[in-house]
């Protein structure tokens, strides 16, 4: 078998284009413009790459951006101080504080402290609480991306087992919530699982969320499943050359081993232009959804 490739950069394409059209008809019948304030403290350079292309999407959509840089060594009181500001603001609908955070910043503290109306990546004690309890909530862009596209090859996923790979906060749990809620029969996998590879071997949908290149080997998939690859790792590649500063070229692979889980899945998507592109596509639309409900 070979896995129908699941498109996410023509997707996401999609789902931007249907979020440009409401903007404009918010903008036209109600004189509104949605706004999303991206805040990024210090300089990890993968950060900065994604708040760029974050910025730079919101802007296509017809949106306004406001983007707030600050320092490394921002203290929690003064990231504190703008979020409130934030939050006070009619203009921003939604608010996105870039992770990881410098180690002296409380992760938890300055999530929470995000109106739960306004949190577009939906990490709030309340959304997270809201999302496991099936009432309405702002869900995580990444898994939201990962079942939209899984809904739209499948229809319903009633019934199906499905296997997460990965337990992080931002992807593995609520991705599990979500499959749940759309009643199929879910396990989290991580660490410390035993006999992995039999896991997966069971899963009608498999989703791999743990960082670790090509950790999923091809074997592990059942016949015809449907991969969902949310890895998005850097490694070498020796057979690509060298830069000119004479470092060995990269490439991004994901956390599948994609060329022989191809071979056995009935669909995956790959890596780059599957969930990445899907992701910033869901915060757009979250931004939207926190913009009509708040208007
Ligand atoms: N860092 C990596 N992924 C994400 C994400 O989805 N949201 C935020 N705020 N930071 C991230």
């Amino acid at each position: 078998m070979v896995a129908q490739v699941i498109d996410g950069k023509a997707f996401a394409a999609k789902v931007r284009a249907q979020v440009a059209d409401q903007v404009a008809k918010l903008k036209e019948e109600n004189g509104i413009t949605p706004g999303l304030a991206v805040v990024l403290v210090g300089e990890d350079p993968a950060s900065q790459v994604y708040v760029r292309s974050k910025g730079k999407m919101t802007v296509e959509v017809g949106m306004n951006s406001y983007e707030h840089k600050l320092d490394v060594d921002t203290s929690e009181a003064d990231l504190l101080a703008l979020i409130d500001k934030l939050n006070n603001d009619p203009a921003v609908h939604g608010i996105l504080v870039q992770l990881p955070l410098p180690k002296h910043l409380d992760e938890d503290l300055v999530i929470n402290s995000i109106d739960p109306a306004k949190d577009v990546d939906g990490f709030h004690i309340s959304n997270v609480g809201l999302l496991g309890t099936g009432q309405k909530s702002m869900v995580p862009c990444t898994p939201l991306g990962c079942l939209m596209m899984l809904r739209e090859h499948h229809g319903s996923l009633s019934g199906m087992d499905a296997v997460v790979i990965g337990r992080s906060n931002i992807v593995g749990k609520p991705m599990a919530q979500l499959l749940l809620g759309d009643s199929c029969t879910v396990t989290i996998a991580h660490s410390r699982t035993k006999d992995l590879p039999d896991v997966v071997r069971r899963a009608d949908i498999v989703v791999a969320a743990v960082g670790r290149p090509e950790m999923v080997p091809g074997e592990w998939i059942k016949e015809g499943a449907t991969v969902i690859d949310v890895g998005i790792n850097r490694i070498d590649a020796p057979e690509k050359g060298t830069n000119e500063d004479g470092s060995v070229k990269t490439r991004l692979v994901g956390d599948v081993h994609y060329a022989s889980a191809s071979t056995r899945a009935g669909a995956i998507t790959p890596v780059p232009g599957g969930v990445g592109p899907m992701t910033i596509a869901c915060l757009l639309a979250n931004t939207l959804t926190a913009c009509s409900r708040a208007n």
